[in-house]
Formats: C-alpha cells, sequence, structure tokens
C-alpha cells in the first residue's frame, strides 16, 4: 500500500512509501521536543539567507513573523505533527508553508539539511536539559551537606566490605556522597565545553554554497563555534555518548546512595527513618513501610547505564557521514533525561527528610572492635613496629571477644599479656571520639576537618 506524503524529498519518486516504511521511518512521537530548537534553528538560518542575499528584507521580515507564528503555536499546542510527517523538521516546514504560503515558506530550505539541523537541535536540547539536570544534582547535594551540618558530632560505624572498619563521623560519609555528585556536575560543565559547537551550516555532509556564515548561526542559537569539519558535525554523536555517560554516573552515584538507604531502613540497621512523604506501603501487609524512592533509584540506574550501552552499539562501526541508525541517538538520551528529571527531585526530598537514629549509630560505632586499628597506631607511635602492632592488637581482639567483652574493658594484666608495651594509656584512644579526633590529616574523619569539608562543599556547590 502506497502512503501520501508532504515528505521533503518527493521529486524523483514515481510513488509515495510503503505504509511499513512510513510507520518504520516516523519520529515525530519523540523528536517533537526537538521543535522549539527548530524553529529558533530556522530563525537564525532565515537571518544568514538575507545576509547572504538570498531574501529580500521583506522576506525575511515574512519569514520570521511566520516562524515566530509557528512558535508560539507550537509552544501553545494548536499545532502538531500530522500522521503524514515523516519528523519534527518535515512538520515544521509545512507548518511554515501553512502559515507563510508556498512561495516563501519553500525558501527556507536553502543550505541545509536535516542531517545538519537535527545534529544541531540535538545539542541545543541536551545542552539545555544538562543544566537541568546539573541544578537537580546540586539539590540532592544541598540535602545532604544539610544532613551532614545538622549532625555535627555523630559518629557511626563505618564500613569495608560491608563490615564494621573504624569509626566515622555521619557528615563525613555523607559528605563522601556529595563530593561524587559534584564531579558529576563538574562534568557535565566540562561535557558543555565540548557541545557548544554547531554543526549548522555543515549541510548534508558537505558544506554549504550559498555563501551561509555557520559562525552567525551558532553565535545566535548560543554556541560557541560552529563544526570545522562538515562531515564530522553532521555524522559525529560523541557529544550525544558522552552526556549519556554523564547521566548514567549520576544515576549510579544516587544509586549508591538508595542502597545505603535501603539497608540503613532495615530493622536490623535502624539507622534511618524515612518520612512517610518518601516511603511507600503495601497493600497486604499493614507494617510495611518501604523505600520505594530509593529502590527506584537503584532500578534506574540499570535503565540508564543500558542507555549510554544502547547508544554505543548504534554508533559502533557506522561509517561517516549521515546514516538514518543516526536517528536512534534521541530515544536513549530523552529517556535517561526524563527519568533524572523524575528521581533527583525524589531523591533530594528523600534525602532531607531522613531522620537518623544517632543514639543507635554512636552505640554501634565502637561494635565490631572497630578501635582495633587505634590500638595498633597508639603501640607504632610507642615505637613498635607496625607488623608487630598489628599481631598485638588481633591479640586484644581475641581475648575480649572470647571474654565477650569490648577492647576498652581488657585488664591491665590481660593488656600487659598480650604485650609488654600495652600499659593502661593504650586506653586514652579507646574511645570512638578519641579515634574519630585523631584522624585529623586533611580528607580525614576528624570533626575539624569534616567541618572545613563541609564549608569547602556548600562554596563548591555554590559556584556551580
Ligand atoms: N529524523 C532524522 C534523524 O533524527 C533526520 C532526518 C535525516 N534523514 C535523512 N534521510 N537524511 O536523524
Amino acid at each position: 500500500a502506497a502512503h501520501t506524503t508532504s515528505a521533503l524529498w518527493g521529486g524523483r519518486f514515481a510513488s509515495g512509501p510503503a505504509d511499513a516504511l512510513a510507520a518504520l521511518s516516523k519520529s515525530t512521537h519523540f523528536d517533537w521536543r526537538l521543535a522549539p530548537y527548530d524553529v529558533r534553528g530556522s530563525m537564525a538560518h532565515a537571518r544568514v539567507l538575507h545576509a547572504a542575499g538570498l531574501l529580500t528584507d521583506a522576506e525575511l521580515t515574512g519569514m520570521l513573523d511566520a516562524l515566530a507564528k509557528l512558535g508560539a503555536d507550537v509552544g501553545s499546542g494548536a499545532f502538531g505533527p500530522a500522521p503524514d510527517d515523516e519528523d519534527v523538521h518535515s512538520a515544521l516546514e509545512r507548518g511554515l508553508i501553512e502559515r507563510a504560503g508556498p512561495e516563501l515558506g519553500g525558501k527556507l530550505r536553502a543550505g541545509r539539511s536535516r542531517n545538519d539541523q537535527v545534529a544541531t537541535l540535538f545539542r541545543m536540547w541536551l545542552r539545555d536539559a544538562a543544566r537541568r539536570v546539573g541544578a537537580g544534582v546540586l539539590d540532592v547535594v544541598d540535602a545532604l551537606v544539610a544532613q551532614a551540618l545538622a549532625h555535627p558530632d555523630a559518629p557511626m560505624p563505618g564500613r569495608t566490605h560491608l563490615q564494621h572498619a573504624q569509626p566515622v563521623l555521619l557528615g563525613h560519609h555523607l559528605a563522601a556522597h556529595a563530593h561524587a555528585l559534584l564531579r558529576d556536575v563538574d562534568r557535565l560543565r566540562d561535557w558543555d565545553r565540548r557541545a557548544a559547537v554547531s554543526p549548522y551550516g555543515s549541510g548534508a555532509l558537505a558544506g554549504s554554497s550559498l555563501g551561509l556564515d555557520p559562525g552567525a548561526v551558532a553565535a545566535e542559537l548560543g554556541f560557541d563555534s560552529s563544526s570545522a569539519n562538515s562531515i564530522d558535525g553532521t555524522a559525529s554523536r560523541d557529544f550525544a555518548a558522552e552526556a549519556a555517560f554523564v547521566l548514567a554516573m549520576i544515576a549510579v552515584d544516587l544509586s549508591r546512595i538508595a542502597e545505603e538507604v535501603i539497608v540503613w531502613a532495615t530493622a536490623e540497621f535502624s539507622y534511618v527513618t524515612l518520612d512517610d512523604a518518601f516511603s511507600t506501603g503495601s497493600s497486604i501487609m499493614p507494617q510495611k513501610k518501604n523505600p520505594d524512592v530509593a529502590e527506584l533509584a537503584r532500578g534506574k540506574a540499570g535503565r540508564l547505564i543500558g542507555n549510554l550501552a544502547g547508544l554505543l552499539a548504534t554508533l559502533k562501526g557506522l561509517p561517516l557521514a549521515y546514516n538514518r541508525d543516526l536517528q536512534e541517538d534521541k530515544e536513549p538520551l530523552f529517556d535517561s533525561v526524563e527519568q533524572l528529571d523524575l528521581l533527583l527531585p525524589a531523591v533530594a526530598g528523600m534525602v532531607a527528610t531522613l531522620t537518623f537514629h544517632t543514639d543507635r549509630l554512636a552505640e554501634l560505632a565502637p561494635a565490631g572492635f572497630t578501635l582495633a586499628t587505634d590500638v595498633a597506631e597508639w603501640l607504632v607511635r610507642e615505637g613498635v613496629p607496625f607488623r608487630v602492632a598489628h599481631e598485638a592488637a588481633g591479640g586484644c581482639v581475641r581475648v575480649a571477644e572470647s571474654r565477650g567483652v569490648g577492647l576498652a574493658d581488657l585488664t591491665d594484666a590481660e593488656l600487659a599479656a598480650v604485650h609488654p608495651v600495652l600499659t593502661p594509656g593504650v586506653r586514652d584512644v579507646l574511645t570512638v571520639a578519641g579515634s574519630i579526633a585523631s584522624r585529623d590529616a586533611r580528607g580525614g574523619t576528624a570533626g575539624e576537618r569534616v567541618a572545613e569539608q563541609l564549608d569547602d562543599l556548600r562554596a563548591a556547590a555554590a559556584a556551580a
């Protein structure tokens, strides 16, 4: 069955495309997001056509009026894709011709191709999206820092291998997540520098012959420069893959916070209680309070990793320049951004409203002999080689464990029996507060260092 179409390319064809091809080819259901950017791109293009003498003053005015109306109608929803429109670019040309007439409307397409158009518009859309996502990430950073500042002295068991390792301040732990997220914001900013190059003027692949100024279009659309190579401009999508990576990295970093919140909210840990507004119930078990925000954060990370992997697979082995495969570049990025748009406010709210059970955290901080390293390091300060000190501290753990007591409860005789240098003075370091305070080099968990760290984080988040 043949399909009637208002396609941009009918001239050399005796018949329209088969229905199956039209259905396969169509992208308006997702690329409509680019419509406002396409209208802005068209306005910039109209101006360079005019500057090159290809539109009269009156034609430029008429064209810009028609495009402004089209833009308003796109914004209000009065103009939308029709069933026969192949993609957003075809639809908008139809809309322009409806508003400017076929004579004037038909002049805009000179010197551009959907290949340079779509590459430019996609960059514009992504640059706006990246700024929005970055702001959402900073809201999570703010929530983490606020919780850290609200519990300045609270110790907790620091873990490696999920086993109790050494006591740390809760604020130090929360700040660690904030540092990772701030690096993601920095990645977005750094990415933008490479993304801020406009392919407009690259044409289909070889550049434009009509004396159009790509630099003028680039400047009008907020880019730093125009493509140095028209083939690269139309064929490259590393900007999209790199963005997909940073978005996936954000989701992965959120998933690590999420996993901890999930574990912390269990009866066994009881580190936190989730706010009612950020937890869900069970349809059958009346007592349940579930960490669904955190679980969705953990789950969506897999989805964003998939979007990155899928796009890279699409790009692998593609010959230069444009290939229609590249139409598959947009949905993964649209999806990754949409998921983060949903996720970031929910995670920020969940973190901001967590209630930390600091008594429980303090009680568990020394459990599991987390002060054993402090015993070893005390011995080192007494001149004992670390290899021997490590053995001796391990010996203390063995005796304490067999008696079912803490390290600080060992008698003078028990200490001396483990190692002669173990005098009662060692008990000075056998407190959680002492252990934490002693780790006072830059990057350590001592209260003063953490306070400085939180100041720096706040300043970095405010400057980002
Ligand atoms: N809709 C296409 C895309 O998203 C752009 C159209 C280019 N089509 C073409 N046959 N050159 O990549």
